[in-house]
């Protein structure tokens, strides 16, 4: 088993993965069922031969540089493991933050939509966190919402998923609103940002979850004047992830659609990654 974790570790270093040691354990893992602990104690244990063959095949995935979640076909998400597929993004540790600021947001309302569900990582966490809450989800990718639809059975989350465009001017109506929280990780980077990412994310993670045109916001204007169009409920509140950089003219924006109350937050590196904002009450 040692020859084989060289092996893989090998293929995944000439590729420029800087993380090979772990990432060939870890993969070994996945085929063999062997524990790293289990990998180190015992390299001169044998594996059987369709092991090895799946190891090569898993390996060559991940030296092309698709990421290790698509090539394990796992993600983990608030310590519950997602499946994931080329389909949907891969959740990432900072949403987990946008989970908590959509939590503190609700209070103890029940409606909640997620927006661009992806995975679903969003909306099966707070249906699994808050099961007196009802929670629905949309997506554009119906190919996303079966991978959430999955995660969803598999772990035993109330979630009701429709698919639907957030961009078209009826959304507010056609959601089915209005709800007491809509959180949306709407996709967000500007087009010409797509040199400087990782081949990873720019190679493999679908364009559809990724880019938002030329412009960082144009999801949150969209889903702030469809807020107050009646997709939430007056006293209800919006939160969005944010793009780097952007969350003064998103608070700007959001102010302007009619909004109040917003707010910008930082993620765990202090950078401002949230916006939240609530559709004031009636007089
Ligand atoms: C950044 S991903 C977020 C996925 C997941 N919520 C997460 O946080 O990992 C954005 C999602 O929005 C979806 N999407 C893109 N355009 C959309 C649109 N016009 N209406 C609804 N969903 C859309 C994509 O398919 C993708 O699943």
């Amino acid at each position: 088993m040692g020859d084989l974790v060289e092996e893989a570790g090998r293929l995944l270093r000439e590729a420029g993965i800087d993380t090979f040691r772990l990432e060939s354990a870890w993969l070994v893992e996945h085929v063999t069922g062997r524990s790293r602990a289990a990998q180190l104690a015992r390299p001169e244990s044998g594996v059987p031969d369709e092991a090895v063959l799946a190891l090569r095949a898993l390996a060559a995935r991940r030296a092309g540089r698709e990421p290790l979640q698509y090539v394990l076909g796992a993600a983990v998400f608030r310590g519950r493991t997602f499946t994931v597929s080329p389909a949907v993004l891969i959740p990432r540790p900072e949403t987990e933050t946008l989970v908590e600021v959509a939590l503190e947001g609700l209070g103890d309302r029940r409606r909640v939509l997620d927006v661009g569900t992806g995975s679903g990582c969003i909306a099966v966490t707070i249906a699994l966190e808050r099961p007196d809450c009802e929670v629905s989800a949309c997506d554009l990718s119906d190919a996303a919402l079966d991978v959430a639809r999955t995660n969803a059975d598999r772990m035993g989350a109330r979630v009701r998923f429709f698919g639907s465009d957030a961009l078209s001017s009826g959304f507010a109506l056609e959601a089915g609103g209005p709800y007491d929280l809509v959180v949306s990780n709407p996709p967000y980077i500007p087009h010409p940002d797509a040199p400087g990412l990782q081949p990873e994310v720019v190679g493999h993670e679908p364009h559809l979850a990724l880019f938002s045109g030329s412009d960082p916001l144009r999801f949150h204007r969209a889903l702030a004047r469809a807020a107050v169009d009646g997709l939430v409920s007056p006293g209800g509140c919006l939160v969005c992830e944010l793009h780097d950089g952007t969350g003064p003219e998103a608070a700007r924006d959001w102010k302007a659609a009619g909004l109040a109350g917003i707010r910008v937050l930082p993620d765990v590196s202090g950078r401002e990654r949230f916006v939240c904002g609530r559709v004031p009450l009636k007089e």
